[in-house]
């Protein structure tokens, strides 16, 4: 990990214009992230949390300020970024193996090669041999481990995850959140998460920002000074339970008008 900037949000905020007039979505929001780290961002729904990443990811563009990823201004969509939906989708028509290449595909004919980085992604994210599947064969879990799979095969350096793992039941995704530390732990992508989950927030990550409501603002950035191997057992730990418990009053006040 540098000290360097990796992305750099300066003064970043967010206006929708709606036909029931303009709609403040994010407040000026400052921030640096540094490569390597895993940031999750968390807050109230509705403060701005998929508009910024949305923003960062070049989807949308800023209403005010600027955001600079890897010493470039974002101005589009780019590659070096890979991104999971809020509730990603596969195509129903196309195989496990087909909807991870489909970002090649609209690009380029898709390679020996790429099929061979398809499969070990499968493999790592534990579905090899789920290659000719159909989405509709797989369970929630295992579709959202495919959406991960295709916002990495294009081997980006920076992975914006908007709610991955929203739709799973507990034990799932605590299951998913152990192998998505060890694929962090072993290609130290820069990872911005947003998550409703406190548990997850900390157990996933080195860096947690927290929200207010709407329009957002990054009210707390809490360090998780916890050792980078992390296994549920860490869950129970105090540190563990001091840091969930830093964040928790926030969402108790914020929930509250
Ligand atoms: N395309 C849009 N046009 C107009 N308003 C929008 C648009 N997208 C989002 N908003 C508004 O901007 C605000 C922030 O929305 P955003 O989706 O970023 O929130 P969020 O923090 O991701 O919420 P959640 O946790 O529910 O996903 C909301 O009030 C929303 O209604
Ligand atoms: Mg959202």
């Amino acid at each position: 990990m540098t000290d360097q900037a990796f992305i750099k949000l300066d003064e970043v905020a967010k206006t929708y214009p709606t036909a029931g007039g303009a709609v403040p979505a994010l407040s000026a929001t400052s921030a640096i992230i540094r490569e390597g780290e895993f940031v999750s961002i968390v807050g109230p729904s509705g403060c701005g949390k998929t508009t910024l990443l949305k923003m960062i990811g070049g989807l949308i563009d800023v209403t005010q300020g600027e955001i600079v990823l890897r010493g470039r201004q974002v101005n589009g969509p780019r590659d070096d970024v890979g991104f999971v939906f809020q509730g990603a989708v596969l195509l129903p028509w196309k195989t496990v193996l087909q909807n991870v290449l489909l970002p090649i595909e609209v690009h380029r004919p898709v390679t020996a090669k790429d099929r061979a980085r398809a499969l070990e992604l499968l493999d790592v994210l534990g579905l090899a041999n789920f290659e000719k599947r159909y989405p509709h064969e797989l369970s929630g879990g295992m579709q959202q481990r495919v959406s991960i799979c295709r916002a990495l095969i294009g081997d980006p350096s920076c992975l914006l995850l908007d709610e991955p793992f929203g739709a799973l039941d507990a034990l799932t995704r605590e299951n998913i959140n152990v192998m998505f530390n060890e694929l962090w732990r072993s290609t130290r992508k820069t990872v911005l998460l947003v998550t409703h989950s406190i548990q997850e927030a900390v157990f996933l990550s080195t860096r947690v920002l927290v929200m207010s409501r709407r329009p957002g603002e990054i009210v707390d950035d809490i360090a998780v000074d916890l050792p980078v191997v992390r296994l549920p057992e860490v869950i129970g730990s105090p540190e563990f339970g001091a840091l969930a418990n830093r964040i928790r009053p926030y969402f108790t006040k914020l929930a509250i008008d």
